[in-house]
């Protein structure tokens, strides 16, 4: 019989990248996106998988826990992949509620859900929740977030992806819900919504706007490229044991300056404009609110136990990145339109 796989917020950046490898790899599964379809979900991002005959789109609000329990009632899931969020660390700053109620509330009443429809078995049942290293804190200029780093979230975002996480693993000790957990580092690639770091100064440096850096630029992230998140995913699906923990990175430690000087370098070289002209887009601007300073991941249980390496260096990621979005310029002129320029505004004009 056909698993029927249950993958929360598939029409976002990363879910769609989950939702793509799964329904292309797996035929015998079927594949259930469930998305609301908030201002960062998009179903340009699965147009060329839309009408595979292993696949469903299901319009929900996960923050409805009465429809959740009908919704896996009527389909029976035998497992979920749950991505949807609020995921932009300045938007919680701003409206931290909304993040509680998604990320928290949301992820309960998935919980709940998956909890009735199991009840009898949990026999080949699991439930995967994506999180974020984000739940560990900051680090100084030196050591990596392990599975056993306390957690010390800081912003609105990260407590909300921190409790979601707790729910999850009181879930699996409470009543033996069949439960994986990975805790990923900062994600780039193609269908990124255009407000986080990299697709938002590609998108102004093409635009020639300025390129917004917060504080002095020093904070350091560690990059992985989207797809190798999801073969992560992939993996930790099919091969964990109940109850664990993966993080998942990449290795690859850049100061948000360095990072933005190599990308005006390639945007140059690309647009065809002479060196140094992106660079003069740099304008230091107000720091964010309690932003933390280092996140590194320690990936060596991931890598060990299951195998799993990212495919591609940074340098080969990031010019796959920036030719993806140069050749699709009009995804990125659909999505920063309406909603989006509103934000841009109350974000950078206003600030
Ligand atoms: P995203 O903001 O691009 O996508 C989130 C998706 O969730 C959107 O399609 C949105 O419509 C949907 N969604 C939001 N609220 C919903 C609700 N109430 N009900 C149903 N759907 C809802 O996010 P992303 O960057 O793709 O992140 C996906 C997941 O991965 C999140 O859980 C995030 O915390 C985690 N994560 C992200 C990163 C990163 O670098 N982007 C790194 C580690 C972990
Ligand atoms: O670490 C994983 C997390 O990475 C995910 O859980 C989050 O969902 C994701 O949004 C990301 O969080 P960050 O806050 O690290 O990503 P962001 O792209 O917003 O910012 C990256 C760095 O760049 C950060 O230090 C803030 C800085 N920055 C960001 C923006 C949007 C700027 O200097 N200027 C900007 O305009």
């Amino acid at each position: 019989m056909q698993k029927k796989i249950l993958i929360t917020g598939g029409a976002g950046f990363i879910g769609s990248h989950v939702v793509r490898l799964f329904v292309n790899k797996y035929p015998d599964y079927h594949i259930f996106n469930l998305d609301k379809l908030t201002y960062a979900g998009n179903l340009e991002n699965l147009r060329d998988i839309e009408n595979k005959p292993n696949y469903t789109f299901i319009k929900a609000d996960i923050q409805e826990g009465d429809l959740m329990l009908k919704l896996f009632t009527l389909h029976q899931f035998d497992a979920v992949i749950h991505l949807a969020a609020e995921s932009h660390v300045d938007r919680s700053i701003a409206n931290p509620l909304e993040f509680v109620l998604t990320n928290v509330v949301g992820t309960v009443n998935l919980l709940n859900a998956a909890r009735h429809i199991w009840k009898d078995s949990f026999e080949g049942k699991r439930f995967y929740h994506v999180s974020t290293d984000e739940v560990y804190g900051s680090l100084g200029p030196t050591g990596y977030f392990t599975e056993e780093t306390p957690y010390d979230p800081h912003s609105p975002y990260s407590a909300s992806k921190a409790s979601s996480d707790h729910f999850v693993r009181a879930y699996h000790d409470t009543y033996g819900l069949p439960t994986v957990i990975s805790n990923c580092s900062n994600n780039y690639g193609a269908y990124q919504f255009p407000e986080k770091l990299i697709p938002l100064f590609i998108n102004n440096i093409r635009y020639n706007k300025p390129l917004p850096v917060y504080g002095k630029g020093e904070n350091v992230r560690d990059w992985l490229w989207v797809e190798d998140h999801a073969r992560a995913i992939d993996v930790i699906f099919h091969k964990a044991a109940n109850g664990t923990t993966y993080n998942i990175g990449g290795h690859n430690e850049w100061k948000n300056i360095d990072l933005i000087r190599l990308l005006c370098k390639i945007m140059d070289r690309k647009l065809g404009r002479p060196a140094g002209t992106s660079e003069k887009l740099i304008t230091f601007v107000k720091d964010r609110a309690g932003h933390d300073l280092r996140y590194a991941i320690d990936s060596t249980k991931l890598q060990k136990e299951l195998g799993w390496k990212p495919s591609v260096t940074f340098e080969e990621g990031l010019e796959k990145t920036v030719d993806w979005y140069l050749a699709n310029q009009e995804w990125l002129d659909h999505v920063t339109s309406g909603d989006y320029q509103k934000y841009y505004e109350e974000q950078y004009i206003k600030r």
